[in-house]
């Protein structure tokens, strides 16, 4: 057993006792099987799909995406509030321009991800820009371009802000990301909220920004934020962080700070992989409204993984099936490259097949082509003992932090992407080639010296 196992909160693969509730999952994802047992995604056939576009591919279900905005909206109905999509999750410009059309803004961690919200179209004055190593020319950047906060994480960064707001001779919109100190029982590499990690500025130093507010006056202080954690699946540590944010904005105004808007309360909120039991939009609001709403200012967040999580499918066919070392293994046309959670982080994604499943289960290691052991989507996972090369899979849970994070090791083009909407399909991000992956590079490079 790796981890931990589906259903208990973490990220496991949870290869001996998987709980996973298919049905669920499937609704989650917006898939369905047709009278002949095939997969659609709101009404288009996968295997259709696959032929025209080939695999591997990503898919995005429009539609999903828009239920997950609207719950989570809507749950916040009560508190005036903003809900900013963390980019970091899933960055294509379809998605980007869906969500933003859905009213959301954006919550950035680079330049890159400025330019593409720019380019989807996000108004300025709806991004926040979080991120714990911004550099000078990203801090000038979005100084410049307006953005609604720059959430500093560090007295350093708060100052460094400071001296650009006075170049550029105007006042900047400031936030201050503070570590919220809240353990969660999450994976320790996306657990973020914890004293002494990198993340945010120590609760005990908010003197010290205080401090540097007061001799910076093209600084305003707009809101206080903190981000607990990423796949949560219990409203307490939201609680706790909310409560936190709290504190700090007394604190803040006690030293006669009088300008924050806004309380930003992270992202996090997580979403079933297997068997999880996810919290529902109106249980996290439950949690976090009345603790944050006495405070009388507009509540942000920035979800990420529960708007685009289960929005998106990896299709992937299989190459060959072969048996070594006792063991059954489906070698597929993607790996670690396309979707790196499982190998990373030992993630449960599951997988199903597109045509209807055929025989009884029986435990294969799936993994993809690249020349790496750890290069697998999973462990000793009962499929179908049908799969045969050349059979569609589906691997579901891949719309947030699969694209985003891939690779293109082994000199393997990254795949493209497709968006589904109302029955119909369109590129929203054609396959790389290989002569893309050597733009810029020189075999003969002119040498100086
Ligand atoms: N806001 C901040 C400041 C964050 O650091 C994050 C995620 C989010 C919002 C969005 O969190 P979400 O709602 O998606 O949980 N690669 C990992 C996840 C890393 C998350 C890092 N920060 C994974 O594949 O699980």
């Amino acid at each position: 057993m790796r981890q931990s196992e589906p259903g208990g909160g973490g990220l496991g693969e949870g290869v001996l006792t998987p709980v996973v509730d298919r049905a669920a999952l499937l609704a989650d994802a917006g898939l369905a099987r047709d009278g002949a047992g095939r997969l659609r995604l709101d009404g288009v056939d996968l295997e259709t799909l696959a032929g025209a576009v080939g695999t591997p591919v990503f898919v995005y279900g429009a539609a999903v995406i828009r239920r997950q905005y609207r719950a989570f909206d809507e749950a916040l109905a009560g508190v005036p509030h903003r809900v900013h999509f963390a980019v970091k999750a899933n960055g294509n410009l379809a998605v980007l321009a869906l969500l933003r059309s859905l009213g959301a803004g954006a919550d950035i961690v680079s330049a890159g991800e400025l330019a593409r919200c720019l380019a989807a179209g996000f108004p300025a004055d709806r991004i926040v820009f979080s991120g714990v190593g911004k550099t000078g020319a990203e801090l000038e950047a979005a100084a410049a371009a307006g953005l609604a906060s720059i959430n500093v994480e560090s007295v350093e960064e708060l100052d460094a802000l400071g001296a650009v707001a006075e170049r550029l001779g105007r006042e900047v919109r400031v936030g201050i990301r503070f570590n919220p100190d809240v353990t969660t029982d999450t994976h320790p590499y996306i657990s973020t909220g914890k004293y002494g990690i990198k993340f945010g500025v120590p609760a005990d130093q908010a003197a010290e920004a205080i401090a540097v507010l007061a001799r910076r006056p093209g600084l305003r202080l707009v809101t206080l934020a903190v981000h607990v954690g990423s796949q949560i699946l219990d409203a307490s540590p939201f609680r706790a962080g909310a409560a936190r944010l709290v504190e700090l904005l007394s604190q803040v105004r006690t030293a006669g700070i009088e300008t924050v808007r806004s309380l930003d309360l992270g992202g996090g909120v997580g979403i079933r992989y297997g068997g999880e039991l996810p919290l529902s939009p109106a249980a996290y609001a439950e949690a976090i409204v009345p603790v944050l709403a006495p405070a009388g200012l507009e509540v942000h967040l920035e979800p990420g993984r529960f708007l685009v999580g289960n929005a998106g499918v990896l299709l992937a066919r299989v190459l060959y099936r072969k048996h070594s070392g006792g063991k059954d293994f489906l070698v597929l046309d993607a790996g670690m490259t396309e979707l790196g959670r499982p190998s990373r982080y030992g993630a449960y994604h599951d997988i199903v097949p597109v045509a209807p499943p055929r025989g009884a289960e029986t435990p294969f290691d799936v993994v993809g082509p690249v020349c790496e052991t750890g290069d697998f989507l999973a462990l000793e996972r009962p499929l179908p003992d049908g799969i045969a090369p050349g059979h569609l899979l589906a691997i579901l849970g891949a719309g947030a932090y699969g694209f985003v994070m891939g690779s293109t090791y082994n000199a393997r083009p990254r795949p493209p992407e497709v968006l589904v909407d109302g029955g119909r399909w369109g590129l929203a991000r054609r396959r790389e080639t290989a002569e893309e992956l050597m733009t810029g590079e020189d075999p003969d490079p002119v040498m100086t010296a």
